[in-house]
């Protein structure tokens, strides 16, 4: 038996974390409700569609697959949203993580893998930041994700319940072979934001502040391939299935890129020129996010092996080919 539940697998990372697995020799059972997922993208294993809130439908599917392990990214996941309605952020992230975590323990399930953020550590004091950066969000949803961490440290700690927490900085780029890509409604995220400036989908590109104390003024943040975030899953499952233990693992790329030198690239891969357009700073936008990666690799021997022009090809590939106009 090789199911392991992939909770909102129809999704972004999930699906190509589906993709991984199913490469790996696993079976990726999708559990999404698909308010923000894709029942098409879910390609490597069968969609159970269902709520994390939903205890019975959550005992009837666990029931039926019996699965290894859990992988979670069932979230809501819009900063600006969580400012607006906190409530929703909670319910969603920690009440339906924890219905999760009921009904996997119920199924005699005792390994996580969690997708966690980047957001957990607020305003950096230090860049890289590596895992013991102070964790202080500084909106809900950063909040909910580190209430996630919390309940998921106190499992282990009581009931030996492990976790392996992801720390996501910004994912980014697609399959190279165009299958599954970045497609979320709305779209916050600055690379399809800006493919979608390119191809005249939006009248302009809006960089959000340009007054942080960075190399030119715009936030700077870690873009990591989609592709090398799925492969850290999997390998996060195979070290709980070997008995690893708990920990909390940053996945970025180690580099820093700011938004202008991100739209550059852009510029270059895309071929085309598009309007930008300067404006005040987002609320609870942090003025830069690094990681240090070097537990990730201690840990699980995980490296990215994807730049950032290849993110940006093969998201563009996507975008251009794929995304409804
Ligand atoms: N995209 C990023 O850059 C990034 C960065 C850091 C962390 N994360 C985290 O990674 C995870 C996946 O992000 P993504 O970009 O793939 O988002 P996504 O919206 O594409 O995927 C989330 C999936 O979860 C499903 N879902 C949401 N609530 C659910 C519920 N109550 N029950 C069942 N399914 C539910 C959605 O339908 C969707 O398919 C999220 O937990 C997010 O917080 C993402």
């Amino acid at each position: 038996m090789t199911n392991i539940l992939v909770a909102g697998g129809a999704g972004y990372i999930g699906s190509h974390t589906c993709l991984d697995l199913f490469g790996k020799g696993y079976t990726p059972v999708v559990f999404d409700n698909l308010s923000n997922g894709h029942a098409e993208f879910v390609k490597w294993g069968p969609l159970e569609v269902g709520d994390i809130r939903d205890r019975d439908r959550l005992d009837q599917v666990l029931a039926k697959y019996k699965p290894l392990a859990i992988i979670h990214f069932a979230a809501a996941i819009e900063v600006g949203e969580s400012m607006r309605n906190p409530g929703a952020y909670y319910e969603n992230n920690v009440a339906g993580t924890i219905t999760l975590l009921r009904a996997a323990q119920a199924a005699g399930i005792d390994k996580i893998v969690f997708s966690s953020t980047c957001a957990t550590y607020g305003i950096p004091t230090s860049i890289p930041m590596d895992e013991k950066h102070a964790q202080q969000p500084i909106n809900p949803y950063g909040r909910s994700k580190l209430m996630v961490e919390d309940i998921l440290r106190d499992l282990d700690r009581c009931q030996g319940f492990r976790s392996v927490i992801l720390r996501y900085f910004n994912a980014a780029g697609a399959d190279p072979e165009g299958r599954i890509g970045e497609w979320h409604t709305p779209e916050t995220h600055a690379i399809p934001i800006a493919l979608d400036a390119s191809l005249g989908r939006r009248p302009h590109f809006q960089v959000l502040g340009t007054d942080y104390e960075t190399r030119d003024g715009s936030c700077v943040r870690d873009f990591v391939h989609v592709l090398d975030l799925a492969d850290a899953h999997t390998r996060a499952v195979e070290h709980l299935l070997s008995q690893g233990s708990s920990c909390a693992l940053n996945l970025g790329t180690g580099t820093g890129t700011t938004v202008k030198e991100l739209l550059d690239v852009v510029r270059r891969v895309v071929g085309k020129d598009f309007e930008i357009k300067y404006g005040p700073r987002r609320e609870g936008d942090s003025p830069a996010l690094v990681a240090d990666n070097s537990l990730a690799l201690r840990t699980i021997g995980w490296s990215t092996r994807h730049d950032l022009n290849s993110i940006i090809e093969t998201a563009w590939r996507w975008h251009a080919n794929h995304l409804p106009a």
